[in-house]
């Protein structure tokens, strides 16, 4: 052979044995990434909450009516927003009358698989969330439920709507009926992402950057709270393990919390609950800013670095948060179909 014919034969050795290893690494990495994290189902029902088109189509039409507050101008998505990824951009969100809330509004995508609703977890699922919505000062700002069902009564071109979603109900138009089904519409408004493939199998599906950054979230103890099927929205943990969160974050006290918000502490005024908050999710946390309870975090950079930090006690060096920063990319999908634009709403259709 030619001494040419040589060094060709020996390049492709050594080529087919640096992708074996690497593909065993690949194989590897998704290996522990598949024990700590699941794809999404096709959505979020259950036995107990089951779903159906009615259901569905109805809590779309509630989830966009803003005849359901006092002064029938605020709906669900003035707040969470179908250009802002059911989210939205100010720190701290507006209810009516200009009054500031504190706490920013959340994503309300794939949030029906959090284990509870709410950075202090006081809503146990997506339907308590809705229903309690309507007496809240800061969003409907309803006297009671009973108000709040004579005001839904009153809306036009619903009760056909509810006796479709609610069949054999003498009564359907309540409440309880509402929450079903603004919980049945979130409960399909889930967003597969490339992560999801790649969980599934196809390694390829997310960058070698964001690949290094899913190593590096893992090996830094991120999984510790931020695992499952959303990355997090399982447990209540301590914000500010290491140190006084507004330290890093510049939090500061604010009118309803009459101070610093301390998390769970605020509804159980246990002395245990004291910062503890739900673990938020991860899924369109790249999409999603500004981030923390209270929004004074605002790019997803420093976001990383201080959970690094407050969480782990842990100085990232700045190629590992930007690794980091990219595998969080890879856990954004698409605006559902169904939440990009806002539906015809009932009055519409009866007065045509
Ligand atoms: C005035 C703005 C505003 C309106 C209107 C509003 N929300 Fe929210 N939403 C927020 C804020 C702010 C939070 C965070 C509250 C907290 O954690 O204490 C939130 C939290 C949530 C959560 C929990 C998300 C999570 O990650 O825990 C859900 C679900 C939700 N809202 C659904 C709704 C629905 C359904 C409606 C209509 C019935 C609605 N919201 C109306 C601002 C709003
Ligand atoms: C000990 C538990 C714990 C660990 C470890 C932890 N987190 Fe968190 N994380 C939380 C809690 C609790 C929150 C909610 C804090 C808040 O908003 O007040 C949160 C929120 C976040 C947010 C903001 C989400 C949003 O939508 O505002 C990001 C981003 C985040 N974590 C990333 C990370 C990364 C990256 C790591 C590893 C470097 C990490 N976390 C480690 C508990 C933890």
């Amino acid at each position: 052979m030619h001494r040419a014919s040589w060094i060709l034969v020996a390049a492709v050795l050594i080529a087919t044995a640096c992708t074996s290893i690497s593909s065993s690494e690949d194989a590897a990495l998704l290996t522990r990434a598949q024990q700590l994290f699941k794809p999404l189902p096709a959505d979020a029902g259950t036995p107990e909450r089951p779903l159906d088109q009615d259901r569905i189509q109805l809590g779309r039409a509630l989830f966009f009516e803003p005849r359901l507050s006092v002064d029938d101008r605020i709906s669900c998505a003035t707040c969470h927003q179908p250009s802002f990824y059911g989210a939205e951009p100010l720190a701290v969100s507006m209810g009516p009358s200009g009054k500031l809330l504190p706490r920013n509004t959340p994503t309300i995508f794939n949030t029906a698989l959090q284990f509870s609703q709410h950075y202090g977890g006081n809503r146990s699922d997506v339907e308590d969330q809705a229903v309690r919505s309507l007496t809240s000062p800061f969003a409907y700002q309803q006297k009671d439920l009973a108000a709040a069902e004579v005001k839904l009564r009153s809306l036009p071109g619903y009760r056909a709507l509810f006796e479709k979603a609610f069949p054999g109900q003498s009564d359907p138009v309540t409440v309880q009926n509402l929450g079903l089904a603004i919980g049945a519409y979130e409960r399909v408004l889930l967003t597969p992402a490339p992560f999801d493939r790649y969980l599934k199998g196809d390694t390829g599906a997310i960058s070698a950057q964001a690949r290094r950054g899913l190593d590096k979230f893992m090996t830094t103890g991120c999984t510790g709270c931020h695992n499952g099927v959303v990355l997090g929205g399982q447990s209540y943990q301590k914000f500010g393990v290491t140190q006084d969160y507004w330290t890093l974050t510049g939090s500061k006290p604010n009118d309803v919390h009459k101070g610093i918000d301390k998390g769970r502490f605020q509804d159980t005024k246990n002395e245990a609950d004291s910062f503890m908050f739900k673990v938020q999710q991860l899924r369109n946390v790249a999409v999603t800013p500004p981030y923390f309870h209270d929004g004074s975090v605002a790019r997803l950079e420093d976001a990383v670095r201080i959970m690094a930090k407050l969480q782990l006690g842990r100085d990232l060096p700045p190629a590992d948060v930007a690794d980091i920063v990219a595998f969080l990319e890879s856990l954004t999908g698409e605006v559902p179909a169904n939440f990009a634009q806002a539906p015809i709403l009932p009055v519409t259709l009866s007065s045509r």
